[in-house]
């Protein structure tokens, strides 16, 4: 069995047991490039700022999990370069368009190529290539309102054309984060079609537009804020990464343990701007990614390591769960987790800090405390606890309370 060392005592920050939105992506619509892809999974920019400005020891800020880049772009605007992992290309390269890109266009002065693109649109656009990998998933499962598929596909086209450098980047984001607005989905974590209860879809043409003079708005008020840069390391956090960064500060969000598939909640971003030939390639990213929910139980997976602290929880989920791939997940989760933590250990230099944004789950009835079985798993790599602080309360599926937490650690 993995060793495990016993919890040590929970030490709460006194008084600031709910900052107010820290934990949600919310705030973060308000700011400047934060706004290019509303991510419903992230958290504030406040939340990493507040953890950087405490943190100012010299060495490399990382999220191994880095997301729409909330971590990378806060970071970059007080002036420190940042490196993240990700498995999702397409998350990955929205960090890069609003950290790197956003500072190419203004080092390029394009903003006005933009702008010029948005009253293009309204204009004839080309006839979409039929067999592009979107329009032939779209003829499968509607996910456009007819002819919407279409358009994003003849979008698309036009930008490759007549834009080049940093402006195409940020053009394919306009058009990337325009896409689930105008579709028959809506993304609530997961992906799933619109009821009658769900807003109708946006004018996708109308929305690509705003969003281009949006961007350019952005990108000429506030692109000199942004002084730092950021650097993919790694897809799988736990492959080799491509450098070896001395990291002081760590901030990060690992996916929670609740089922979210993190790449098929971005399929249409992924097929409309050519990172997958087609839906099932999401099969591929989906076993690179740490198990989170009952999709990720996969045979090709290797066995998970078997960690005391978290054979308590799924031992009891052996005897209830009514699909056993439950307490399969709860183990895999954890041993994924345990592999992560440890390589972000190996790279982090000794008295580094690291902030750990993470809320518990129910199954079966059965409470999994994962933000202390985690606190296990990284006392074991490593990582002295030194407190938290609650975030948020949520309630479960059955109305039982469930917490969301701001862990903090030291690499000892
Ligand atoms: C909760 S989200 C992070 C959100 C981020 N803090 C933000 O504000 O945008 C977790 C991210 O971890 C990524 N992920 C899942 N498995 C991973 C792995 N093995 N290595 C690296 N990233 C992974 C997911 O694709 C997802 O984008």
């Amino acid at each position: 069995m993995a060793p495990t060392t016993p919890p040590s005592p929970v030490r709460r920050r006194v008084g600031i047991d709910r900052p107010n939105g820290l934990g949600v992506f919310g705030a973060n619509m308000a700011r400047p490039f934060h706004r290019w892809y509303p991510f419903v999974e992230g958290y504030s920019a406040d939340l990493v700022e507040r953890a950087l400005i405490e943190q100012t020891a010299d060495g490399t800020v990382l999220d191994p999990f880095g997301g729409s880049g909330t971590t990378a772009l806060a970071a970059a605007m007080l002036g420190r370069d940042s490196v993240f992992a990700e498995v999702n290309p397409y998350m990955a390269w929205v960090a890069d368009v609003k950290v790197n890109q956003s500072r190419r266009v203004a080092a390029e002065g394009t903003t006005d190529e933009l702008r010029a693109l948005a009253d293009e649109l309204s204009g004839n656009l080309p006839p979409a290539d039929e067999n592009h990998p979107l329009l032939v998933a779209d003829r499968r499962r509607g996910y456009f309102p007819p002819g919407v598929g279409e358009q994003a596909v003849s979008i698309h086209a036009v930008i490759e054309k007549v834009l080049s450098g940093g402006a195409r980047e940020v053009a394919r984001l306009a058009l990337g984060s325009s896409l689930v607005p105008a579709s028959n989905m809506v993304r609530r974590t997961d992906l799933r079609k619109r009821v009658a209860s769900d807003p109708a879809p946006n004018s996708l043409i109308a929305t690509v537009a705003e969003r281009l003079r949006n961007f350019g708005q952005d990108i000429d008020g506030s692109a000199r804020a942004i002084k730092g840069s950021v650097k993919q390391i790694a897809g799988d956090v736990r492959d080799t990464w491509t450098e070896d960064p001395r990291v002081s500060v760590v901030v990060t969000s690992p996916p929670y343990l609740n089922g979210t598939n993190y790449c098929r909640n971005t399929k249409l971003e992924l097929l409309a701007l050519g990172f997958i030939a087609s839906e099932r390639e999401l099969m591929n990213l989906r076993v690179s990614m740490i198990s989170a929910g009952i999709n990720n139980v996969s045979k090709r997976r290797s066995q998970p390591k078997i960690i005391d602290c978290v054979e308590s929880v799924a031992q009891q989920l052996d005897q209830v769960a009514y699909d056993m791939r439950i307490p399969t997940l709860v183990r895999t989760y954890f041993s994924d987790m345990s592999d992560a933590l440890a390589q972000v250990r190996r790279y982090a230099v000794d008295g580094a800090r690291m902030y750990f944004d993470i809320g518990d789950s129910r199954y079966c009835s059965i409470h999994v405390p994962t933000h202390t079985i985690l606190r296990q798993i990284a006392e074991a790599e490593g990582w002295r606890f030194l407190d938290e602080e609650v975030l948020r309360t949520r309630r479960s599926y059955d109305g039982s309370q469930l917490t969301q937490v701001l862990m903090h650690f030291e690499a000892v």
